[in-house]
C-alpha cells in the first residue's frame, strides 16, 4: 500500500521468507552465466603467467606456441596495442592495463593471453610460451627492510582522547600482537569474460559485482565512449568482494577478441584464480587496551599493518570498527600498508573488519579474563550509547539487543567462568563471544518500473545479483509499494542498458537499489494520478491532494478506498499498452545528525579434543542488526554463508605464499581448506533491532556483519575451553597439542 506524499508501507510481501526468484533457473541450468554465453566462431582465450615474482621480462618466444593447432594469435608486451589508463571510481583506482611494459611485479601477473579455435588448444598452446626473466629478489615479507611502508590517504590515523594517559589510568592492561592470513575468496564459479565486438561496439558478459564500472573501464582503455560498451552479468556464481574491480583478465578478453576480430571467452582457471582477483590481505595486529577494576574501558590503542601490491592499490579500514564498538575516552588506530611483490589484495567479505575485529574482539576477552568479569557483562559495561567518535545519535542501533537476545538465544547465563571447566565427554567445552561492526553506505542507484495493461510489472536496474537474492528482494520491495502480488514483478539487472546502480557490495545493495526501485514505484503512481486527475471516467478523479492507496492491483482514493480502479482500466481507457517512470535513490539529506550503522553479536561453541587438538564448532548463534529484514529467508542465508566463512577464517582457511619464489602453493580446492557441511553444525541467526530512519526501506544490510565477529567468537570459545590464548588465524590442531 501506498500513499504519494510517504513513504511505503512495505506489507504485505516485504518481510517474509520467499523463495528465490531465481532459484528455478538456478536448479534447472536455464541460469546463464558469463562463461555460457555462446556465439558463432567462438575463440578461447587462456593466460600466460609469470613464475617469478618480481624482475622484468627479458624476452618471449612465442613461436611454439604460435605453431600450434588452432592457435589464432598470441599477444604479449610487444605486440599489444597501447592501453589508455582507466579513472579512478568512488572505490579507488582502477587496476593498472595488462601488458604494457617488462616490468613483473608478481608471480602469477599476465604475462601473455593465447588465443586458439578451442579451450584445450590454447591451454596447451600457453604452456610453450617461453619467457626469460631478469629476476630479482622479491619482496615478499613485512618485515623486509627493503619495503616501502605507505599510510592509505583514505585511512587517516585516528586519535580520539589521549591513549597513553588513559593506559597509564588503567588498572588493568592488555598489550598482544595478532596475526591473520591471506585468504581467497574462492568463489564456486570461475571468473570468466566472453566479449563480443560489432565494429567499434563492445559487448562482454562478464563476472562482475558491477557492471557500470566494468562498462567504464573497458571504455576508457580502449578509447571508446561509454554509449558502445555493453557489460552484463545476469547471474554471478559467487563473488564476496572479488568482483568488484574490473581486472586485467577483462582487459585481455576484450583486447583477444579484437586483435582475432572473433568473440571470445575467457576463463581463469582455479589456479589462476588465485593470483587474478584479489584476495584478502593477511594482517599483524598490535592491540593495547586498558581498564579500571569495574572493566570500564580506558584506552584503545590499535595498530594494523597489512601488505599491498606495487603499482596497484587498495584500500580497506581494518581499524573501522576500534573507535566505534565501545564507548572509550581515548582511542588511537593507526594502519599501514607495505608494497610487496604480491598480488593487489581487494576486498573480502567484510573486508578490513573481519581482520580487525578479531584483534579487537580477542583483546576485550583477555580483558575479561584479567578482569575476572564475564565477557559479555564487559561488552554491556562500554555500550557506546551515543557514536564515540561523532557524539551524534544512532540512526539506529539494536547492539544491545543483539548482546541480550543472543546470549538467550545460546544460554550464554549457564556458561562457567573458568577456562577448561566445562566438558562434555572427553572433550573439552567452549562458549565465546564477539561484537560485530560495520558501516552503514548508501550510494546513490536509478531504477525503472515499466506496467503493462495485464498488470504486470518490469523493474530493471543494472545492479547484479551474486547469490544474495537482490533479484528476490527487489520483486518484493516493488511489490509492496505497487499494492501488486510478488509475481506480478519482474526485476531486470546486470545489464548497463539498464538505470545505473552502484557496486553489489559493501552490504549496500538492498538499500541503494530498493531506495532506487522504491522511488521508480512511486514515480509510476504519480504517472497514474497525472493520467486520471482530470479524467472524469475515473473514480480517482482529483485525487493528487487526497493521494492515492495502491492495494490489490488497484489504486483507490486514500480518502474514500472504496473509490479505485485496477491500473489496467485506467490504462486502456487511455488507450496505453504501458506506463513506465524511472527513479533516483538518492542518499537522504536531512540526516546529517544521526550515525547509521550495522551491528551485531556472535556467540560460539566448541568442543576441543584434548589429545588431538581437534577444534568443532558446535553450534553458533549470529544476533544481527541489519534493519528491516526484506526477506527473511535470503538474509538469514547470507549470514549463514558468512557465518561458514567465518569458521574457515577461524580454523582453516589460509593461502601460503612461498617465501623464496612467492608463488601461492596451495592454490587448490584441495590444498586451501575452506568449511564444509560436516565443520558446520547449526548456525542460528536473529534478526533484531527496528527499521533504520536512512532511507524508505529501512535496510541496512547484512552482508558483511555475517562474517565479522565469528572468527574471534571461535577464538574465544577456544580459550575458554582449553585456557590456550591462540592468537593467529586460523586455529590449527598443531597450536593446542
Ligand atoms: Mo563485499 S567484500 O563488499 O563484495
Amino acid at each position: 500500500m501506498t500513499a504519494l506524499d510517504q513513504p511505503a508501507r512495505l506489507d504485505p510481501v516485504v518481510g517474509r521468507p520467499l523463495d528465490r526468484v531465481d532459484g528455478p533457473d538456478k536448479v534447472t541450468g536455464a541460469a546463464r552465466y558469463p562463461a555460457e554465453f555462446g556465439f558463432d566462431r567462438l575463440a578461447h582465450a587462456v593466460v600466460v603467467q609469470s613464475t617469478v615474482a618480481a624482475g622484468r621480462i627479458g624476452g618471449i618466444d612465442t613461436r611454439a606456441a604460435e605453431a600450434e593447432p588452432g592457435v589464432l594469435a598470441v599477444i604479449t608486451h610487444a605486440n599489444a596495442p597501447v592501453l589508455q589508463a582507466a579513472p579512478s571510481s568512488v572505490m579507488g583506482p582502477a587496476p593498472p592495463a595488462p601488458l604494457q611494459d617488462r616490468e613483473v611485479r608478481h608471480h602469477g601477473q599476465h604475462l601473455a593471453v593465447v588465443v586458439a579455435e578451442t579451450f584445450e588448444q590454447a591451454t596447451a598452446a600457453a604452456a610453450l610460451v617461453r619467457v626469460d626473466y631478469q629476476v630479482e629478489a622479491p619482496l615478499l615479507r613485512l618485515d623486509d627492510p627493503r619495503a616501502r611502508t605507505v599510510a592509505h590517504p583514505e585511512v587517516p590515523d585516528l586519535d580520539r582522547g589521549a591513549v597513553e594517559a588513559g593506559l597509564a589510568a588503567a588498572d588493568m592492561l592488555v598489550e598482544a600482537t595478532y596475526t591473520t592470513p591471506t585468504e581467497h575468496h574462492n568463489p564456486m564459479a570461475l571468473f570468466a569474460t566472453t566479449a563480443v565486438w560489432d565494429g567499434d561496439a563492445l559487448t562482454v558478459y562478464d563476472t562482475t559485482q558491477w557492471p557500470v564500472n566494468v562498462r567504464t573501464v573497458l571504455a576508457a582503455t580502449f578509447g571508446l565512449p561509454e554509449a558502445r560498451v555493453r557489460v552484463l552479468a545476469p547471474f554471478v556464481g559467487g563473488a564476496f568482494g572479488a568482483g568488484l574491480r574490473a581486472w586485467p583478465h577483462v582487459v585481455l578478453a576484450a583486447l583477444a577478441a579484437r586483435q582475432v576480430d572473433r568473440p571470445v571467452r575467457l576463463v581463469l582457471s582455479r589456479a589462476q584464480m588465485f593470483t587474478s582477483v584479489g584476495y584478502r590481505p593477511a594482517t599483524v595486529q598490535r592491540v593495547r587496551l586498558g581498564a579500571s577494576g569495574d572493566g570500564t574501558l580506558t584506552a584503545i590503542s590499535h595498530q594494523v599493518t597489512e601488505p599491498t601490491a606495487i603499482g596497484d592499490d587498495h584500500r580497506e579500514n581494518p581499524v573501522r570498527a576500534t573507535p566505534v564498538l565501545y564507548a572509550c575516552p581515548n582511542v588511537s588506530t593507526r594502519f599501514r600498508q607495505v608494497r610487496l611483490n604480491l598480488p593487489t589484495p581487494t576486498w573480502m567479505r567484510g573486508p578490513g573488519e573481519a581482520q580487525g575485529v578479531f584483534a579487537l574482539e580477542s583483546a576485550l576477552d583477555e580483558l575479561a579474563a584479567k578482569l575476572r568479569i564475564d565477557p559479555l557483562e564487559l561488552r554491556l559495561r562500554n555500550l557506546p550509547e551515543r557514536h564515540p567518535q561523532s557524539g551524534k545519535e544512532w540512526a539506529s542501533n539494536a547492539l544491545r539487543a543483539c548482546y541480550e537476545r543472543g546470549a538467550a538465544r545460546f544460554g550464554w547465563s549457564a556458561r562457567s567462568p573458568e577456562p577448561g571447566s566445562m566438558r562434555d565427554g572427553r572433550d573439552l567445552v567452549g562458549w565465546g563471544m564477539a561484537s560485530a561492526y560495520y558501516p552503514y553506505v548508501h550510494r546513490p542507484a536509478e531504477a525503472s518500473a515499466r506496467i503493462t495493461a495485464d498488470g504486470r510489472v518490469v523493474v530493471a536496474s543494472s545492479t547484479t545479483d551474486i547469490g544474495t537474492g537482490t533479484g528476490t528482494v527487489m520483486s518484493q520491495i516493488a511489490a509492496d509499494a505497487l499494492g501488486l502480488p510478488v509475481d506480478r514483478v519482474r526485476f531486470e539487472l546486470g545489464d548497463t542498458r539498464l538505470p545505473p546502480a552502484p557496486q553489489q557490495g559493501g552490504s549496500g545493495t538492498t538499500a541503494a537499489v530498493g531506495t532506487a526501485v522504491h522511488a521508480a514505484c512511486l514515480a509510476l503512481l504519480r504517472a497514474f494520478v497525472d493520467l486520471v486527475d482530470d479524467d472524469p471516467a475515473s473514480p480517482l478523479r482529483g485525487a493528487r491532494h487526497a493521494g492515492v492507496t495502491a492495494a490489490a492491483g488497484r489504486l483507490s482514493r486514500s480518502d474514500d478506498p472504496g473509490q479505485g480502479e485496477p491500473y489496467g482500466e485506467i490504462l486502456r481507457r487511455h488507450g496505453r499498452s504501458e506506463l513506465s517512470a524511472h527513479g533516483h535513490g538518492a542518499v537522504r539529506q536531512d540526516a546529517s545528525h544521526l550515525a547509521p550503522g550495522i551491528f551485531g553479536a556472535k556467540f560460539a561453541e566448541v568442543r576441543v579434543d584434548p589429545d588431538l587438538g581437534v577444534v568443532r564448532v558446535q553450534r553458533l548463534v549470529a544476533a544481527v542488526d541489519g534493519g528491516r529484514i526484506v526477506n527473511q529467508k535470503t538474509a538469514e542465508s547470507q549470514v549463514i554463508g558468512g557465518t561458514v566463512g567465518g569458521i574457515g577464517m577461524a580454523l582453516l582457511e589460509e593461502s601460503l605464499t612461498d617465501p623464496g619464489s612467492g608463488r601461492i602453493v596451495n592454490a587448490t580446492y584441495a590444498d586451501y581448506l575452506v568449511p564444509v557441511n560436516a565443520d558446520v553444525l547449526p548456525v542460528e541467526v536473529l534478526f533484531v533491532g527496528d527499521p533504520d530512519p536512512m532511507n524508505p526501506i529501512g535496510a541496512k544490510g547484512v552482508a558483511e556483519i555475517a562474517i565479522v565477529g565469528v572468527a574471534p567468537a571461535v577464538a574465544n570459545a577456544v580459550f575458554h575451553a582449553t585456557g590456550r590464548r591462540l592468537r593467529s588465524l586460523p586455529i590449527t590442531l598443531d597450536q593446542l597439542l
